[in-house]
This record gives C-alpha cells, structure tokens and sequence, in this order.
C-alpha cells in the first residue's frame, strides 16, 4: 500500500538530524495522533535555504514525507520554499494512502513555522507566510486534497 519511493525515504530518512545555530527552527505537533516534527533551516545572505535537517517523533509516513520534505526545500530560495505543499511531497513520493494524508502536513507546517522563526530573528516579513499554529486541528484535515 505504500510506493517505493515512501519505502525508500522510511527505510533511509535524508536529512535527518539538528542544524546547530540554525537560521530558523520549527516545531509543530499534529493533534490527531501526537506526533511531533521539528525542522531546522540554514538559510544564507540570500535567503537560500543551504541546508535542512529533522527530527521526528512521528509515524513512518510522517518520515518519508519529511525526508522529501527536507530534500524539496534544500537550495530554494525563502519565497519557493514556502510554496512547497504536502500536496507537491506526496506527488514526489507518488503518493499515500488516504489515512496517511494527514502525517504529510507535519512536515510542511513545521517547514512554515522554521520560516517564520527564521523571519522573526531577521525582523523580516516573508510575504504569503502566516504565523505558524503550534498544532495541526481538525480544521486542516476536512480539506479537500
Ligand atoms: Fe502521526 Fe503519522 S500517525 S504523523
């Protein structure tokens, strides 16, 4: 039931681990099962994402989607990172099962949160970033995917 692919980033997460004084952090939990993601982003002079690690306290999903996640977000720039969507990360991994969609937000919502850490420590507004939730509700798993 899960692609390849997933099986791949499960077996052999990309990325995985903490960036030390890192240029943004983010942390979100999703309220449905309790798991938990923290993304770090080094981000240059010209707002280039160089690098990008997690660490996950969640399901197998959630670390396959966070290992595109990280590999998607690495060498864009702020503006295109924050247009890479859980959508865009399940087509990277030709996709998921139904039940699963919902592990597959961690990830870009902890992306947004690191984002906006980021964009605080500058004293920047990073246009179309809203301020993070520090948990995924109900709300965001009745969307239409
Ligand atoms: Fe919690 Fe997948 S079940 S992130």
């Amino acid at each position: 039931m899960y692609s390849e692919k997933v099986i791949d980033h499960f077996q052999h997460p990309r990325n995985v681990g903490e960036i030390e004084n890192a240029s943004g952090v983010g942390t979100v939990g999703n309220a449905k099962c309790g798991d938990i993601m923290r993304i770090y982003l080094d981000i240059d002079d010209n707002q280039i994402i160089r690098d990008c690690k997690f660490k996950t306290f969640g399901c197998g999903a959630a670390v396959a989607t966070s290992s595109m996640a990280t590999e998607l977000v690495k060498g864009k720039s702020v503006n295109e990172a924050l247009q890479i969507t859980n959508k865009a990360v399940m087509e990277a991994l030709d996709g998921l099962p139904p039940v699963k969609v919902h592990c597959s937000l961690l990830a870009e919502e902890a992306i947004h949160a690191a984002l906006w850490d980021y964009a605080q420590k500058k004293g920047i507004k990073i246009e179309g970033l809203e301020k993070p939730k520090t948990d995924i509700g109900e709300e965001e798993e009745n969307e239409d995917y």
